[in-house]
């Protein structure tokens, strides 16, 4: 990967890749690292510090691999880890890349959605308990209701290669029903959490038509095209030879069998040790 200078995309394990697929067709021209922390993965149950050391640990290894631009395309890491990193580690470890995270750029969109006012957030507990989504929607959408929703089954389901069983559709319409029951105008539905666009299918057949569900992958490709165009000093920085590579801390032949369900074409890793 030598005289490559990279964007590079993190994820806890499987789920940034559906983000990563959005990003790769928007903008195809670039060179992209891809790193989940699968032997540590998940991460959305663990306390702030874990969560923040894993990331910067994640983070650092991208730098070493020549990015100078970072995304944390995985929710609980951009509620946990990303202001820290931002705030405290990017200053003393290298104070000309940038890390960016998916909560922002979603908080700051999906307002545009909603007709009811009242959206609906499903994320992991990490997620949900952090309070990021409705601090950051209120911010953009001071008026919109937020009712969020910690689905803690969802990920052991996806990741056990079960998103497609009548267990994943019991906690699916579980889950939905609570969300609904507790804020009935809901009428857009925010996924996030990367891994959930697994379960679209099983989602839409417990929601009326009128409810929309969105997935962050579009929406974080968006921002970050719009980023690239804002901050030209970064872009001169990254190469484009359209080149991706992929790698996990855990099992590389086990990263490559789950993966393609996620990125939607086959995936190549590599094992690293941090
Ligand atoms: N993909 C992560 C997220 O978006 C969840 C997986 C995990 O808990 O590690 O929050």
């Amino acid at each position: 990967m030598q005289g490559i200078s990279p964007i590079g995309i993190f994820d806890s394990g499987y789920g940034g890749l559906t983000v990563f697929r959005s990003i790769a067709a928007l903008l195809p021209e670039y060179d992209y690292i891809y790193l989940g922390d699968n032997a540590r993965a998940p991460y959305g149950n663990r306390s702030f510090e874990t969560v923040h050391q894993y990331t910067l640990e994640c983070v650092k290894w991208l730098f070493s691999k020549g990015c100078p631009l970072v995304i944390l395309a995985c929710n609980t890491a951009s509620a946990k880890a990303l202001r820290t990193i931002q705030q405290k580690d990017l200053p003393a470890i290298a104070p000309d890349n940038r890390v960016l995270g998916v909560i922002r750029p979603t908080a700051e969109k999906i307002g545009n959605y909603t007709r009811s006012n009242s959206i609906g957030v499903l994320g992991t507990k990490g997620t949900v308990t952090s309070g990021s989504y409705e601090i950051e929607i209120h911010h953009f959408f001071p008026g919109v209701q937020v009712s969020q929703l910690a689905c803690p089954m969802w990920v052991p389901l996806i990741e056990n290669g079960e998103a497609k069983s009548a267990g994943a559709d019991f906690f699916v319409q579980k889950n939905l029903n609570e969300l609904l029951t507790s804020a009935p105008d809901t009428d857009t539905i925010l996924l996030a959490c990367t891994h959930y666009p697994l379960l679209m299918d099983s989602i839409r057949k417990y929601l009326p038509e009128n409810i929309q569900v969105i997935p962050q992958g579009p929406i974080v490709a968006d921002s970050l095209k719009e980023y690239l165009h804002r901050h030209p000093e970064m872009l001169a920085r990254i190469t484009a030879g359209g080149s991706r590579h992929f790698f996990t801390t855990d099992d590389a032949t086990d990263f490559d069998n789950h993966a393609s369900a996620f990125f939607g074409a086959e995936v190549r890793s590599e094992q690293v040790r941090l």
